[in-house]
């Protein structure tokens, strides 16, 4: 999406050589034309595998999450990091080490939302080492569910996310693949790069 990579370009800051900051527009202040946008071309890429939900995780996920399940008409479902009061049903859990944060978080779905029946399609904002997808596909898969496949908003390629979740099975979709952010500096992977690989 070439909106994305535009606003990545001109309003992300380079916190490091490995964080992006985008709370500009994706995980503060939301960008709502730009999500629906990205919601729509999620949707197109993976709708022949007659989606019936999108799961995502909060808080961030949750946007990219709606827009796309609006394009696709099914229900969003988000995983819970905290479990909330009300939440006294059976539940599905997995724990979700995050490197960015060097923290352990048990995350968690109410098993009703979820059943067999269910094609299921992963979607985040961020994929780095991809710890919270594979943990949103061990929840659907828990579930009896199928993964038709994992969106990503901003995939860090230099953090091995990708090669995880493919070596898993999974079919991976980012919108804007970023090589590097050293010297202060997004760079992204070029779409030569990308036809390449696919060889
Ligand atoms: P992983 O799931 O792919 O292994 O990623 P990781 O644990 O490293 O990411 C943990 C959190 O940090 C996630 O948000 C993820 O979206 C976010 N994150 C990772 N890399 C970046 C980055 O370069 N820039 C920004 N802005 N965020 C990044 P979270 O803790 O779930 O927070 P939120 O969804 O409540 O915002």
């Amino acid at each position: 999406v070439d909106l994305l990579k535009e606003m990545i370009v001109r309003k992300g800051k380079v916190l490091n050589s490995n964080v992006l900051k985008v709370d500009s527009f994706i995980n503060h202040q939301m960008d709502p034309v730009l999500m629906y946008e990205m919601g729509k071309v999620f949707a197109d890429h993976f709708r022949k595998q007659n989606i019936t939900k999108v799961v995502t995780i909060e808080s961030s996920g949750i946007a990219p999450g709606i827009m796309t399940a609006l394009a696709l008409k099914v229900p969003c479902v988000f995983a819970r990091k905290k479990k909330p009061l009300t939440l006294n049903e059976e539940l599905l859990t997995t724990t979700v080490y995050s490197f960015t944060k060097k923290e352990e978080n048990e995350i968690s779905i109410s098993q009703k939302f979820i059943d067999e029946q269910d094609c299921v399609l992963i979607i985040d904002d961020f994929l780095a080492h991809g710890e919270a997808a594979l943990g949103l596909a061990k929840l659907t898969e828990q579930a009896g569910a199928t993964v038709a496949g994992i969106g990503i908003v901003i995939e860090k390629a230099f953090q091995g996310g990708r090669k995880k979740l493919v070596d898993a099975g999974y079919e991976v979709k980012s919108l804007a693949r970023i090589k590097s952010l050293s010297n202060s500096t997004v760079e992204f992977v070029e779409e030569l790069e990308l036809e390449e690989a696919a060889i």
